[in-house]
């Protein structure tokens, strides 16, 4: 039985005390009818995650995770954060490859595969982000694409590391646009993706796979979202920094 995850992707949004306050308002709304076998990861920017690891207070539901880390475990990387230090702060997941970081930061395959690598050597999931451009889906390029950056970052993983990871399809041109990809496409990526997988390493491993839709889901379309077959939970960013919608969206599987 896969693993049912709704991450929350807060960017870089929210002072410290609207960290909290976000944070205390989630933890209060969501009760003890979330499933045993879902989880809940909240995503804030670094500087939140010591204090909302403390407020978790070993609620196994939620976890924390990062947005991005360095590749190397320290040194003169002026700015960075390493995976380590994530780990030693209470987070527990990390986003990595987020089209964000591809467009804004000119992360490659490369520099995403050394990531997961640091990621997975400290013990830490990595949610692992890949999707298409517009212009790719437009062209018809999209499933080489998707298969390209599978191969390019993470398929140099023996079976028992890319079985730790958790999958993240985010077409680029539905994040943060409303544009949401409809369920049928998204249900075709990710059932792609899981049959490269099975190719790759086997078709037991490929069915445990957590495979997260990210891109403009709100608490509208979610239940159609994760109804697909292969969809298996959200990476959510706008809607995430509502308590309200985050919890609905939550709640979904709980329906
Ligand atoms: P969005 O962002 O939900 O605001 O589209 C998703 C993401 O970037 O992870």
């Amino acid at each position: 039985m896969r693993k049912n995850i709704i991450a929350g992707n807060w960017k870089m949004n929210l002072d410290h005390a609207a960290g909290l306050e976000l944070f205390a308002e989630i933890l209060t709304l969501i009760n003890d009818d979330v499933k045993g076998d879902q989880k809940v990861v909240v995503c804030p920017p670094y500087i939140h995650i010591t204090s909302l690891t403390q407020l978790l207070k070993g609620n196994p539901t939620i976890a924390i995770g990062a947005q991005n880390c360095h590749h190397a475990d320290s040194g003169a990387y002026t700015g960075e954060i390493s995976a380590s230090m994530l780990k030693s702060s209470g987070a527990e997941y990390v986003i990595i490859g987020h089209s964000e970081r591809r467009a804004f930061f000119a992360e490659d395959d490369l520099v995403i595969a050394k990531k997961l690598d640091s990621v997975l050597k400290n013990k830490l999931s990595p949610i692992f982000c890949i999707g298409e451009t517009l212009e790719q889906r437009n062209t018809g390029t999209h499933f080489g694409v998707i298969e390209s950056q599978l191969k390019g970052a993470a398929f140099h993983l023996d079976e028992a590391q890319f079985k730790k990871l958790v999958l993240a399809y985010e077409p680029v041109w539905a994040i943060g646009t409303g544009l949401t990809a409809a369920p049928e496409q998204a249900q075709e990526v990710h059932a792609f993706i899981r049959s490269k997988v099975a190719e790759q390493y086997s078709h037991e491993l490929a069915n445990e796979l957590t495979i997260l839709y990210g891109g403009s889901c709100n608490p509208k379309n979610a239940a159609e979202l994760f109804g697909q077959e292969d969809i298996d939970g959200g990476l959510i960013g706008g809607a995430s920094l509502k308590a309200r919608d985050f919890i609905d969206i939550i709640m979904v599987f709980n329906s």
